[in-house]
């Protein structure tokens, strides 16, 4: 009998990833576009400017991990005509469906789980990595990377889901009988608790420890949404 063949690390990725988004690429970045502007709105746009883009001088690189469909990376393509703009996806139904971009815009397919884009080390003043942390098998060569890829001085800001009781997780999305029902499959039941976890990996000072550890400065601390997500921004 013939074993079967190895799967590269992006396409193990691949499949998490599609995985973690339901079984429908099309459905998940849907999604990510129809929330973009009510999450981009004037205040956050205050907010990167002031606490984010603070270091940033004329032609420094610009970097989004796990861009999606490139939304962000095309805006602040805009905002910085003369940098090089950058995302960062490995899900191929997110990079093939990306929105166009300025010529000074770029999406590249790398896993952020071991990243190998070609970016020049201490090029870039900002990276953000917006929903995406809590996605990857283990975060630290992303963060490793991320501190070469900045300049001294740089900002990064993460923005994430962080730990939630069960019940608020719970009582959200499903209803009494969908989980206590008779008719519900183990199956059904461990996918709830997968995507529970998926969703409540990290708690804030988790997130902080690591980012500490790779050699970054925490400079902002806020939380969004009622405490369900971080926002952090760290310098190098
Ligand atoms: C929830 S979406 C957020 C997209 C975008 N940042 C936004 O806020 O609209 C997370 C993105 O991270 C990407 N992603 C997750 N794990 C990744 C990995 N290991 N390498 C590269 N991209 C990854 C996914 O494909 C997806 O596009």
């Amino acid at each position: 009998m013939s074993s079967p063949i190895p799967k590269t690390q992006i396409e193990k990725t691949q499949a998490q990833l599609l995985k973690h988004h339901g079984g429908n690429g099309y459905q998940a970045s849907l999604m990510i576009a129809n929330s973009y502007d009510a999450r981009h709105d004037r205040s956050f746009w205050r907010f990167w400017d002031e606490s984010v883009a603070c270091h940033y001088q004329v032609g420094d690189g610009v970097l989004d991990l796990g861009a999606g469909i490139g939304q962000f990376v095309r805006d602040c393509a805009n905002r910085y005509p003369k940098s090089s703009v950058y995302g960062i996806d490995a899900a191929t139904y997110m990079v093939n469906d990306a929105v166009k971009l300025p010529a000074n815009a770029q999406i590249l397919l790398d896993d952020l789980n071991l990243p190998q884009a070609p970016i020049a080390e201490n090029s870039l003043a900002m990276v953000m990595a917006n929903n995406m942390v809590h996605e990857l098998t283990q975060p630290i060569k992303m963060f490793k990377a991320t501190y070469q890829w900045l300049k001294s001085g740089g900002r990064f800001c993460i923005i994430d889901p962080i730990r939630q009781p069960l019940k608020q997780q719970l009582d959200k999305a499903y209803s009494h009988t969908q989980l206590w029902g008779d008719e519900t499959s183990v199956e059904d039941l461990e996918n709830v608790f997968e995507f529970f976890l998926e969703h409540n990996r990290y708690h804030a000072d988790d997130l902080i420890y690591l980012l500490e550890s790779a050699g970054f400065k925490v400079v902002d601390n806020s939380t969004l949404l009622n405490g369900k997500f971080i926002r952090l921004v760290v310098e190098k």
